[in-house]
């Protein structure tokens, strides 16, 4: 199975069949599912966002830096929440070399032209660049912020991370995180701070 690892994502994937992708790195030990993914999820992350996102009547999600789309691709058929995705480098994903994709990616050229829905949550899976995520959120005029990433001790790191991230000012605050399975990978929901929060 190791070796035709893409193969069968891709089998499942023109299946409609999420679950059976997610069973395939169910233990998250699989070094070629990292190719595709970095964080694998099991069903009850995808119903942990879902929950977010309808509490906070967040509308979809906008993921940037989503690679090849297979996480968006998984929540959009796992909970029905709209997800479109953001990349850099069109002319890597349009290459014979990459991925195939599971969604269709958006190219940013220029994060200072980016129209971001003020409805959708700004999603970060393993994002790598501090400085391009925090002009990201100060183009951004919604209420929340998801981070995927590595929590400290696991051995790996992104910026930003899921705790502690440096958002450039403090208008935001932690209000909800889970565990990836026992990954040490963790999702972390920030919402804008709200002063009526406070009262
Ligand atoms: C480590 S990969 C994670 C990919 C995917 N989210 C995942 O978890 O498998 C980080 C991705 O962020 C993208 N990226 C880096 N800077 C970016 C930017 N300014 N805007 C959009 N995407 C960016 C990279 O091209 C890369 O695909």
């Amino acid at each position: 199975m190791e070796s035709n690892f893409l193969e069968i994502v891709l089998e499942h994937y023109r299946e409609n069949d999420w679950k059976s992708i997610l069973k395939l790195n169910e233990k998250s030990d699989n070094p070629k599912a990292l190719k595709i993914l970095w964080a694998w999820p099991e069903e009850s992350n995808l119903f942990f966002l879902k929950y977010c996102l309808e509490r906070y009547n967040i509308e979809g999600i906008m993921s940037i830096g989503c690679g090849c789309g297979l996480l968006e691709w998984i929540i959009e058929k796992c909970s029905g929440v709209r997800v479109s995705g953001y990349e850099v480098n069109k002319e890597w994903w349009e290459s014979k070399y990459s991925n195939p994709c599971f969604i269709p990616l958006n190219f940013v050229e220029n994060i200072s032209s980016l129209y971001l829905n003020n409805k959708f949550a700004l999603m970060f899976c393993y994002f790598n660049n501090g400085e391009a995520f925090r002009e990201y959120i100060n183009r951004y005029n919604g209420e929340m912020v998801i981070i995927i990433g590595p929590s400290y001790g696991s051995g790996r790191h992104t910026d930003p991370q899921p705790f502690n991230p440096n958002f450039g000012h403090s208008c935001w605050h932690l209000r909800h995180f889970q565990q990836l399975k026992d990954t040490k990978d963790f999702i972390a929901i920030y919402l804008r701070f709200n002063i009526s929060q406070l009262e």
